[in-house]
């Protein structure tokens, strides 16, 4: 296939689901670039996301990351795993809608705290009572996931059982069968 005509395979879904893992897998399978919006504001910003929180604020943040999604998708015949805030704007999530096909990731919450309980370095959950907060954000934010193109529940499957029910949709002809929401 050209690459030029190419869809893009865009995952979007709450922090810890397994956006970047599953990614890279899909990226490998299906012959596509692999890129991460987060690893894009890093290289832009020069220090890291929990640097960029503290110094310049969650604002600046979104910033870069609008810039970074409207950078990766110049590209395509891409896998883009997306930060779990980067859908709450609601130009981002139409403009990465229109640019590929748009897959959220869920899994229920124990799952994700299980996950996110050690994590050192998302300052969303940096809370005298993390769980909490997770609990608040997940509860705002799964209804927004939810207007993905598609949903996958990853809960206790691999990484490789998630890449592969992707890979069945893009190959079941995903520009029919998606939601139109
Ligand atoms: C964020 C999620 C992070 C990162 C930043 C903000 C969020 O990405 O973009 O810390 O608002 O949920 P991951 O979803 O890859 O952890």
């Amino acid at each position: 296939m050209d690459s030029q005509n190419r869809d893009n395979i865009i995952l979007i879904g709450f922090m810890g689901v397994g956006k970047t893992t599953v990614g890279k897998l899909l990226s490998q399978r299906m012959g596509y670039e692999f890129m991460d919006t987060d690893d894009l504001i890093v290289r832009m910003a020069g220090i890291s996301i929990p640097e960029i929180f503290s110094r310049y604020g969650e604002r600046h943040f979104r910033t870069l990351e609008k810039q970074a999604i409207i950078c990766a998708l110049e590209h395509s015949g891409i896998v883009l795993a997306t930060g779990g805030g980067a859908v709450v704007d609601p130009d981002n999530f139409l403009f990465l809608k229109k640019r590929g096909c748009v897959i959220a990731l869920d899994a229920g919450e124990d799952i994700l705290w299980n996950r996110l309980k050690a994590s050192t370095d998302r300052p969303m959950l940096f809370s005298d009572r993390p769980r909490e907060r997770m609990r608040k954000l997940l509860e705002a934010r799964r209804p927004i996931y939810h207007r993905a193109h598609f949903v996958v529940l990853v809960d206790d499957k691999t990484p490789e059982e998630v890449t592969d029910e992707i890979i069945a949709i893009i190959g079941s002809g995903w520009k029919y069968k998606r939601k139109e929401n």
